[in-house]
This record gives structure tokens, sequence and C-alpha cells, in this order.
């Protein structure tokens, strides 16, 4: 059966009493500890892009009424509506012009040499996401990280924005032109400045996406070395600006290629990580599952079913690819094991019936994805500034992540990956009786449900039933 949207959020308490009156089929107790006193990393926010004038589809490109056009920006940044996503990756655009999905460059046409000045032109719209990241930003966004695909094709060793090629002047690669380092440095201190002087704030800079791979859309190739080059004059750039821009590097095409990565930030007199803040890769040709040789921060910028079945709907079928279980899952194992801040899926909504993004837009409905809730699930309640705390369970196919807020609330998320109920006993240290517990559900039926509230027995502990192929949140209160 399915709800419009407005029904599944406000209108749901009838399946409440229908989900926690299903009998057990479960025999023994899986007991699952927390402990907050063990803290781990700090959580910056979860998110997805609207590049490639995915921003546009929100803002009606293929029509959407202005009324669901406020219920997309409500699910994904509005935390009481839906998501409360705090991360935002724009794309700074290399392309000379903004026909089919192309972003515009702010510097379209080559200025004729590296040194010559540059023609800047802004539009306040920067393909949808100017007015996009301002009504995020109105809901509860606190993170723009706007990164270039590539330098505009003039600046390259291929003078081409498309199929590869390095930016002019980074180790072993020069041009004709000149060294166009400097240049692509300005050029993306001068993006963040447009949006500053229009009032809203970029907060993280990076330059490449994808480096190793030459794709036939934007794109720029780099080793770690290349990017250390440009890491440490992007530095420079942005003190001299005056700017308060943070650098991240370098969206690796995979957690793999990103660790392959780090020997080239890391080498040298004059290590260009201690110009990083976050190092940053997509989990496309390797998942992220073991932290990344660093000390800074991590976070996982990109990943996507690109290949899968159209599974809006399904929770659990099989594990697909595109499936809600299977991204809780891969968010919790890089929140857990890989030790990330931030989880951003490719896409939050766009016009399309494939898994690339979070929510679908067709025609004019408005169809988030069990995918979407999954995300929903962490980024409601686990809200930036909270830190992962020490969580196990003693059954391996339910599993838990828990994380402690600012303010002191703790969010446990418990996955059932397995085909029957289960009864758990949760114990959270210092946790007091009396206190109470919020639990909501995401599964085939439910999108993230709230359930009646739990109260918290004597020493610390609550007990609860999961649903096969579910996953609850519970919210200590
Ligand atoms: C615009 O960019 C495309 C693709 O990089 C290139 O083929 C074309 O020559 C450029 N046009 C102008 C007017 O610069
Ligand atoms: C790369 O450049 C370095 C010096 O910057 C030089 O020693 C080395 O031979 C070059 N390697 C290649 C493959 O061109
Ligand atoms: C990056 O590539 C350059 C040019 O081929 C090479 O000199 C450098 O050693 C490479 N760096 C790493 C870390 O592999
Ligand atoms: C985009 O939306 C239009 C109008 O709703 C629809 O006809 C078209 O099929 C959609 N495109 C994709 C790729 O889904
Ligand atoms: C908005 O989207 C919802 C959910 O998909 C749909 O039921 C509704 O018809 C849409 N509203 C309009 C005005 O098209
Ligand atoms: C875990 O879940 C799988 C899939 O449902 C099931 O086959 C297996 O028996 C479960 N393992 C245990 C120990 O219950």
């Amino acid at each position: 059966m399915k709800f419009s949207v407005i029904d599944k959020l406000f209108l749901l308490n009838a399946l409440v009493a229908r989900v926690t009156a299903t009998p057990t089929s479960s025999s023994s107790l899986i007991s699952v500890s927390v402990n907050p006193k063990a803290q781990f990393q700090e959580v910056d926010g979860f998110g997805a892009s609207q590049a490639f004038q995915r921003a546009e589809d929100i803002f009606g490109k293929y029509g959407l009424p202005a009324v669901n056009q406020s219920l997309v920006l409500d699910l994904l940044y509005n935390k009481e509506v839906g998501a409360g996503f705090t991360i935002l990756r724009n794309g700074i655009g290399s392309s000379n012009t903004s026909d089919s999905n192309f972003m515009n460059s702010i510097e379209p046409t080559n200025p004729g040499g590296p040194n010559a000045k540059p023609d800047y032109v802004w539009d306040r719209y920067n393909s949808g996401q100017f007015p996009l990241a301002q009504q995020a930003y109105a809901r509860g966004l606190q993170t723009l990280y706007a990164d270039a695909w590539s330098a505009p094709g003039y600046m390259k060793t291929n003078d081409d924005e498309n199929n590869g090629g390095y930016l002019c002047g980074v180790t072993n690669e020069s041009c004709a032109s000149g060294d166009w380092m400097q240049a692509y440095a300005n050029y993306l201190v001068q993006y963040a400045r447009f949006y500053k002087e229009s009032g809203v704030d970029v907060t993280h800079l990076g330059f490449l996406n994808e480096p190793q791979f030459a794709a036939t859309y934007a794109g720029m190739l780099s080793n770690g070395t290349q990017a250390a080059d440009f890491i440490r004059l992007l530095a420079k750039t942005i003190k001299k600006s005056g700017l308060d821009l943070k650098i991240n590097c370098c969206d690796g095409i995979g957690w793999d290629d990103q660790e392959a990565m780090m020997a080239g930030l890391e080498a040298g007199p004059d290590p260009a990580i201690n110009y990083l803040d976050v190092v940053t890769g997509h989990g496309y040709d390797s998942a992220p599952t073991y932290p990344l040789s660093t000390n800074k921060k991590t976070w996982l910028t990109e990943w996507a079913d690109l290949t899968g079945d159209f599974t809006p709907y399904t929770f659990y079928n099989n594990g697909g690819p595109g499936e809600g279980l299977t991204w809780a899952n891969h968010i919790q194992v890089a929140l857990r094991d890989a030790g990330v801040s931030g989880f951003l899926y490719w896409i939050g909504a766009e016009n399309s019936t494939t898994n690339s993004g979070l929510i679908n837009l067709i025609n004019n409905e408005v169809i988030p994805s069990k995918r979407f809730w999954a995300f929903a699930q962490f980024s409601k309640f686990v809200r930036p500034g909270a830190r992962r705390i020490a969580a196990v369970s003693s059954h391996a196919n339910v599993t838990v992540s828990s994380f402690e807020n600012k303010d002191g609330r703790i969010a446990t998320q418990l996955l059932n990956q397995g085909n029957s109920n289960v009864e758990v006993k949760v114990q959270i240290t210092g946790l007091k009786s009396g206190a109470s517990i919020k639990p909501y559900l995401t599964n085939n039926d439910n999108d993230l449900e709230p359930l009646a509230s739990i109260a918290v027995a004597k020493g610390g502990s609550f007990q609860a039933e999961i649903p096969a192929w579910s996953m609850v949140t519970y919210l200590a209160v």
C-alpha cells in the first residue's frame, strides 16, 4: 500500500499500533550496550549534491508545482519534516554554456593567458545552486562544500573541461599557454566571494572530482603530489583573500583511490595535508570500510546506486544495491568502521526514474525513496557536533551505531538485517531510570515512523522488538 508523503508524515499513528502489536517470533534476547564515555569522531552531517542542474529540477525545470518544490526542500533540509541535511555539495561549473545539464563557469572565456585579467561573470543563479543554497540555509544547512569537477578547459593540458587532462603547472604537466595554478586558485576563491557578496557562505572549497578517471564530462586528473602542489597555493590565496574557507581534497573515485593519494598529500617539507580541513573520498570503486591514513576529518562525499533496478519503495527485498537497508548499512559501516564525519549521497532530488538520487521527481510527484528515509534515520537525530560513542551488539544480524549529541541526547541506530523479528535489550551507561526513549522505524511498511515511547528501566536499560529487515533509531531524551 502506498500513502502520499503528507499522509506518511502526519497521519500514520494508526500504523504504530499495528507494528507494536506484531507478535514476536524471536526466541532469545539480543543485548546491545552503549557507552557514552568512549567517544570517537565528531559528526559534521549528512547530505547530497544538486550539481549538473539537479538544483533546477527542484525549481521546476521539468514542471513541479510550487507546493511540491517546498515539500522537496523541506524533506531535504528541514529536520522537523524530513532528513534535516546539513551539508550541500555544490558543483563549481567549468562549462561555457548552461545548455543541457552543464554547469556554467564564472569565467567562461579564456582571458588570453594565466596572467591576463580574468573576466568573471556572476548570474546569482549558478545552475540553480545559488537559490538552492539560500533555501537550504533557511531550513538549517550548516555546511556548503563547493567543489569543482574541473578547471575551465583553457587552464588544462588537454584544452577541454572534459576527457581528463591536468591543470597546467602541476608536477610534470606544463602547457604552452603557461602555468594556470594561481589563476585557478583565484578563480575558486572568486566563486566563494560571489556567494559571500550575495549573502551565502561557502564553507569548504574543493578543486577535484574523481581525479583517477578521465570522464567524458567535466573532470580533471591528478595524483596526490599534483593535488598537493595546488593545495599549498590555494591555502595562500585563501589567506590573502580574507575569506573564511576550508579546503577539502580530493574526492577520489573510491575509498582505496583516496587512500592512494594520501602519500602525496603527506610528503615533503611542507605537507599539503596541513592545509586541509577534510579528506574526501567516494564509494564507487571501493567502499568506506576503514579509516583513511590521516588524522584529519574524513567525509564520504559521493556514492550512489547507478546500476541497480529502480527500487524507490523497497527497504529490503534481496539486498539489492538501491534498497534502503543496503544504504542504512553503508552509512553505519562508514560511520563506525571508517570513522567518517560526513556522508553524502550523489543526488538529493532529481527528475529521474533511477536510483542515483534519494528523492525522485516524476511528473509533479515527489517520491522519497527508502534510501532517503534510511539517511533521515541518521541525519534527523545525529546533528552536527555529535560524537560517535562505543556501541556493541551480541548478534551479527543486529548491527548498531550510537552518537551523543551536543545537547546530550543519545541517538542509537539498530539495523535488523535478519529475516526474523528480534527482541533486544539496550543498555546505555549512565542513562537514568524513568528517562524516555523515542523510537523511529523504517522498513518496507514504514517511513521514519514514530513508535510509542519506552521508559528506561533501573540500571539504564530498555527492551524493544525490532521487526525483520528494519531500522530503528532510539532517541534518548
Ligand atoms: C565551449 O566548450 C566546449 C567544450 O569544452 C568547446 O568545444 C567549445 O569550443 C567552447 N566554445 C567556446 C565558444 O569557447
Ligand atoms: C617529473 O618532474 C620531475 C621534476 O619536477 C622530474 O625529476 C621527473 O623526471 C619528471 N618525471 C616525468 C615522468 O616526467
Ligand atoms: C605523481 O605523478 C608525478 C608525475 O608523473 C610523479 O612525479 C609523482 O611521483 C607522482 N606522485 C605520486 C605520489 O605517485
Ligand atoms: C522528467 O520530467 C518529465 C515531466 O514530468 C518527464 O516527462 C520525464 O520523463 C522526466 N525525465 C526523466 C529522465 O525521468
Ligand atoms: C505533490 O507530490 C505529491 C507526492 O508525490 C503528490 O501526491 C501531489 O499530487 C503533488 N502535488 C501536486 C500539486 O502536484
Ligand atoms: C541472520 O540473517 C540471515 C538472513 O535472514 C539468516 O539466514 C540467518 O539465519 C540469521 N542468523 C542468525 C544467527 O540468526
